[in-house]
């Protein structure tokens, strides 16, 4: 059994991102429980670098040691019944407590001093803070600890030296890397397949795809977004696995069924312009074409006003079948709805 320890940053995004990443990686899962930010689940341990390398929000994959209640007499007595043959010497004691849960009854100083121990014994392994070899954790979540050893955990140093302010063409309208990796994600890209973002911006979608190594083709129909994708793009050496292009989402320079993905996030005439449509016009005309675009079994993940339409309706003319749906606050008066749909 393995653990995924998920961002806090959406109530239901990280845990369809893991789904989706395991889905475009044919990694066989099944999820057995979610508490909150953590998800315990069955799947191929070689699977957690896997989805941390392509993963925004899904911050830690490791190995169930074993489950306990979340108080410190059941977390040492759970750790001295339990089999630590995963632990690789020398190893550290993490403990995390999501979301606070813990820190009024716990210790975590005292925690990880008997865990450690207890593992110390029971491996003959000695502790190194410096140069681990494993990490063993304690994470406690609302009504249960598990302990466990990490397998894989995200470094979002790497994202954070190419956020939206950090990259030579900025405007404002442009998700995190975090964000924009959910939006590929959720699209289910595969390594090797066509991804397709007709409304690119500054690119941010674009170059996660590619990071992720797919075969990536974007457009926008402002030229100067689509030089500055270029810019973006090659600023980070991924130009030449990218085709950007100058055209409009409704009539995107591409044959029919050729492509496999496609995650984006259409204007939503507030700070992006809609060429003078209006909103439920162009996710109408671009959902049209992207049904036709789309390969069989092909997945679309996008972005629309909540309000402005139903998405299950607009899709049902299109031929396209909705999978999931998220919403997404981004202020007061806007909240948007995040919708999967694929071709059957
Ligand atoms: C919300 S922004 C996309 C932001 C993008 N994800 C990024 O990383 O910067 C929407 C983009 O759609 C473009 N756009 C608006 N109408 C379009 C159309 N009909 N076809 C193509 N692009 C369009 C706008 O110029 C704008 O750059």
């Amino acid at each position: 059994m393995l653990y995924a320890y998920l961002s806090g940053e959406h109530p239901t995004l990280p845990l369809a991102e893991l789904k989706a990443i395991l889905e475009a990686e044919d990694q066989p899962y099944r999820i057995l429980h979610v508490f909150e930010q953590l998800a315990l689940l069955e799947a191929p341990p070689d699977a957690a670098p896997l989805v941390v390398r392509r993963a925004g929000m899904v911050k830690e994959l490791g190995v169930v040691v074993v489950v306990a209640e979340a108080d410190h007499g059941s977390i040492v007595d759970a750790a001295r019944t339990a089999d630590w043959s995963p632990v690789k010497c020398p190893f550290y004691v993490k403990p995390r407590f999501i979301q606070g849960y813990g820190s009024t009854h716990l210790d975590a100083s005292r925690l990880a001093a008997e865990v450690g121990g207890i593992v110390a014994r029971a491996t003959g392994c000695r502790v190194s803070a410096s140069k681990p070899a494993s990490t063993v954790r304690v994470m406690v979540t609302e009504g249960a600890a598990v302990l466990g050893v990490v397998l894989a955990r995200q470094s979002y140093a790497e994202m954070h030296a190419r956020r939206p302010r950090a990259r030579p063409f900025f405007k404002p309208g442009a998700l995190s890397p975090e964000f924009s990796r959910v939006f590929v994600n959720l699209a289910r890209t595969r390594r090797g397949g066509i991804y397709l973002d007709p409304f690119c911006g500054t690119g941010g979608f674009a170059i996660e795809a590619a990071l992720m190594g797919a075969r990536v083709v974007c457009g926008d129909l402002d030229r100067m977004m689509v030089r500055g994708a270029r810019e973006n793009l090659s600023w980070l050496g991924l130009m030449g696995g990218c085709d950007v292009y100058h055209g409009d989402a409704l009539a995107p320079p591409l044959r029919p069924d050729t492509v496999d993905s496609i995650g984006t996030d259409p204007p939503y005439g507030r700070s992006t312009t809609t060429a003078r449509r209006r909103v439920l016009e162009v996710v109408e005309g671009f959902l049209q074409e992207a049904a036709g675009l789309l390969r069989r079994g092909g997945y679309v993940f996008f972005a629309m006003p909540r309000g402005v339409g139903d998405p299950e309706e607009l899709l049902s003319s299109t031929g396209l079948v909705m999978v999931e749906k998220h919403f997404m606050r981004v202020h007061r008066s806007l909240t948007r709805l995040l919708v999967a749909a694929v071709r059957p």
